[in-house]
Parts: C-alpha cells; structure tokens; sequence
C-alpha cells in the first residue's frame, strides 16, 4: 500500500480538499504536512458542503485518521472551533485526530504581528490571509516560538512571557494579548491533551504495521517559500520535500506525488501573475468557477493555463501522476488558450525567475486551443467527454509529460472521471 504525497501545483486552491477525499477511502490515514488555517479545503458531496481549514479532509470518512504533523502551524482557538463545528454538523472527530507534539502554535499574537506587518507594507503588502502565518514560522525558525507540547506544560504561561519577549516590544497591545493567551491555556489545555501526542513516532509505528498514509499538501507550489514567488509566498514549505519534514516521515518511505492541477489558473492575494486576465474573460471565469476564496471570501485572480509554471512545479516535485479540476468551468469558451511559453523583454526563458519583478514583466506566449462548447458538468466516463475537451486534456498530459489519472467535472465527489494509479488504490474501483 503507497503513502502518497498530494500537492497543488498553482497559487493554491485546486481543488486540493475535493480529491483527498475523493482518493482517501484507499489509504488508512491522512496527514497535513504544512501550513495552517490560511488553507480552505472544500469537500462537497450529496447536499453537504464542508470547508476544512486545520483538520485533514479525510475527517468526512469515519473509520480514517486524520494527523495534524509538525509543520504545521497551529491556532489552538481556530482548531477547537473547527473541531466543534464539525461536531456540530454531526462529524465525529473523537478517537480519530491527533495533533504533532511539535507543531508550532499560532497565538493572538501572531495574528496582530501579521495584519500590522500588512499594514506597514502598504501598497507593498503580501495579501496575505492575516492568520498569523508568517509570524508563526518566524517565530519557529528564530526558535522563539511555542508548540504544541508546551500547552501540557504546568508553566506554559511563562513559557509564553520569555520567548515571545522580543516580539512582544513591537505591538504596543503586547499584554492583551499575551494575557489574552494565558486565559484561554486551561481550555487548550483541558480539551487538546489527548490530542497532542508524537506523531513522528506514530505515523511511523503505522507504516511498519503496513498501513498507507495520504499526505494533504495546503496552498501550492509556486506559493512554496522556496520555490514560490518569494516574497509573494506563504511561509511554509509546500513542496514535496515538505511532507517528509512536516511529518516525520523519511522521503525514502514516500511512494510518489500527485499533482493536482486546475484547468486554469487563479491566484488570491498579491503579488505577480503572467497572463492575468482583467478583463471581462477574467471575470466569466471567476463567475462560471465560483472563484472566491474559501477563507478570506476574496474574489481570486483568473488566467489561462499556465503550463511553463506547472510544468516547472513537477518537476521539481516529482509529481508522476495529475488529478485535473474544474474542466467544466471552461465548458462555454470558443477558444482555450494556454500559455506554452515565457519572454521578458523579447528573450525566451524557461522558467519562473526568481526575481518577481521579472516575473511581473514576464509576456506570455499562448497557444490557442479550441474550446469544445458543451456542458460536461458532472460527467464520470472519459468516453463521454467532447472531443476537444479530450484533446484539451491530452494536450495537457502530452506537454507536461505526466498522464491525469483523475478529471473533475464538478465539486462533488461524484463528479469525477478516474482512471486507476497505482498511487491511488481503489480509484477506479
Ligand atoms: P483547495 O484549497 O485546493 O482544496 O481548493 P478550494 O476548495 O479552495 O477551491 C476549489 C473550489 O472548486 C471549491 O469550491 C470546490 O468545491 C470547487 N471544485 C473542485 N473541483 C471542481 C470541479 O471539477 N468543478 C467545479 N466546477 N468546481 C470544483
Ligand atoms: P489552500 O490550501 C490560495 C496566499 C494568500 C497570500 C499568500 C500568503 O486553500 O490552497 P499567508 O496567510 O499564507 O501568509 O498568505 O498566500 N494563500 C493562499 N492562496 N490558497 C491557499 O490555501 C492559500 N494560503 C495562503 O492569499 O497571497
Ligand atoms: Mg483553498
């Protein structure tokens, strides 16, 4: 049985939450590697709608685990919200989520640094999701920060006090919040407690015992702090690489990537987008895809397919294998072009430079593909697709190099063509 490690390959937000719960019934066990409840996964399925933010999207299958690993940052007030508002909708999260004793904790604080940080950037700003991300793993990586285990510490509200203190002379509200954090502890405390376990030693324990694990990777790759559009990123490292660092788990135990892809491109928050439509095709796809994001409720940015980016993302990733989304949100365009191409100031490049200003200035080159003009929503059989809707597909397969073993035609679970991979047990099935 593989552990499969599952990524988005845009600016986040392809569809990510809809195919780990799709593919999670073939795995014992869901682990989310990076990031924290800046994400915004969405898992529809019947008449019922759920936006996951901290907690796996394998949370919907009862008999699964669901970890929260190391790299993550996490709010414990956004986690117990989460939680009971599962609960409320008749989930069951007891007995079957755990939380990394090492996962780094993203507290009142943090959240203040974040939107004053926005603040003084001005029109320089990141567009971030002011959650506290980039706070929290600047704490982590000064080694200021505070973790999971340190909510089980009798003298965790000192604990607090002395790493936080540098930081703290930056907000002038600094007490109330710190106060604010030592408040709430005994509730963190009291509910989190058989959560916070170690989870390194755990998930490894699982695969000895044979059991196959789903890593859910949040964002994208080219929001990666990396490999992203730096600054223009989040703060975590959304690649690959991440899940073993994220989780404990050695990257010679991982099986294979899967890319997940959406038959465009969107972005939410700032920063630069080579081929941006502005215009009122942009807008056509934002409507027709329902592009606003899951946390912020920010209308996202929309573009054509770019396949330089994406290709680039697998390879760097090693992805082998694509799930592409939302093929039916391009159901009503004559022509479909993708971008097969980069130039700044006249010149061909191969790839997203480093530099984002150069990014900015990046002319696409397209490739105008024939749009196929019928309805596929909802389809389930590759056969039943138009055929230039299958050539789209091929085309895409055939450029990046890697096969699509899944085509979303919906958000619903059903709403899905696949194709067994071995990466995917039981897909096809
Ligand atoms: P994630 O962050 O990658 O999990 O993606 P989000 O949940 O933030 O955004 C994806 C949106 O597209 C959600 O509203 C999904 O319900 C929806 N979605 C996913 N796959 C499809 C698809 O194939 N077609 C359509 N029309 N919507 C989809
Ligand atoms: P999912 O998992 C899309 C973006 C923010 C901002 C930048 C930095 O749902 O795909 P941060 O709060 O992380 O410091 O913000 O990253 N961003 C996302 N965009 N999907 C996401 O997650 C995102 N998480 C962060 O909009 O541009
Ligand atoms: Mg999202």
């Amino acid at each position: 049985m593989p552990n499969t490690i599952i990524i988005g390959l845009q600016w986040g937000d392809e569809g990510k939450g809809k195919i780990v719960d799709l593919v999670c019934p073939g795995f014992d066990a869901v682990v989310r590697f990076q990031g924290g409840h800046n994400a915004g996964h969405t898992v529809k399925f019947a008449d019922r709608h759920f936006a996951l933010h901290l907690i796996p999207s394998g949370i919907l299958h009862p008999e699964k685990q669901c970890v929260l690993g190391n790299g993550m940052v996490i709010s414990p007030a956004a986690l117990l919200e989460e939680i009971d508002s599962l609960e409320a909708a008749g989930v069951e999260t007891d007995g079957c989520l755990l939380v990394s004793d090492r996962a780094q904790l993203i507290l009142p604080l943090h959240a203040a640094l974040d939107a004053a940080r926005e603040e003084a950037l001005g029109d320089e700003k990141i567009g971030t999701t002011l959650r506290g991300i980039g706070p929290a793993y600047g704490t982590k990586v000064s080694r200021e920060g505070l973790r999971m285990c340190d909510i089980l510490a009798p003298d965790f509200a000192h604990r607090v006090e002395t790493r936080l203190a540098r930081v703290s002379k930056i907000l002038p509200n600094a007490a109330a919040l710190l106060d604010e954090t030592r408040d709430a502890w005994p509730e963190w405390r009291y509910r989190l407690k058989p959560l916070i376990q170690d989870t390194q030693t755990i998930l490894n324990d699982w695969i000895d015992e044979g059991k196959s694990l789903l890593f859910e990777g949040a964002q994208g790759v080219l929001l990666d702090v990396d490999q992203g559009t730096y600054p223009y990123a989040t703060s975590s490292s959304v690649t690959a690489g991440g899940a073993s660092t994220g989780s404990g788990v050695a990257p010679t135990k991982m099986d294979g990537v899967v890319g997940v892809l959406k038959a465009y491109t969107t972005r939410v928050g700032e920063g630069p987008f080579p081929g941006e439509l502005l215009d009122d095709v942009g807008e056509r796809i934002r409507r027709r895809g329902n592009e606003f994001g899951t946390t912020t409720g920010r209308p996202r940015r929309c573009g054509w397919l770019d396949l330089v980016a994406v290709r680039q993302a697998i390879r760097q990733n090693g992805v082998t294998v694509l799930a592409l989304t939302k093929l039916d949100v391009l159901d009503s365009f004559e022509e479909i072009p993708v971008c097969v191409g980069y130039r700044v100031g006249g010149k061909e490049i191969r790839a997203l430079p480093a530099d984002s200003e150069i990014v900015a200035r990046i002319e696409p080159q397209l490739e105008i593909l024939p749009g196929w003009n019928e309805e596929t929503v909802g389809l389930e059989k590759y056969e039943d697709l138009p055929e230039k809707a299958r050539k789209y597909v091929e085309y895409i397969e055939s450029f990046l190099g890697v096969p699509a073993a899944i085509v979303s035609t919906g958000p619903r679970r059903e709403e899905t063509i696949a194709r067994e991979h071995e990466l995917l047990p039981g897909l096809a099935s």
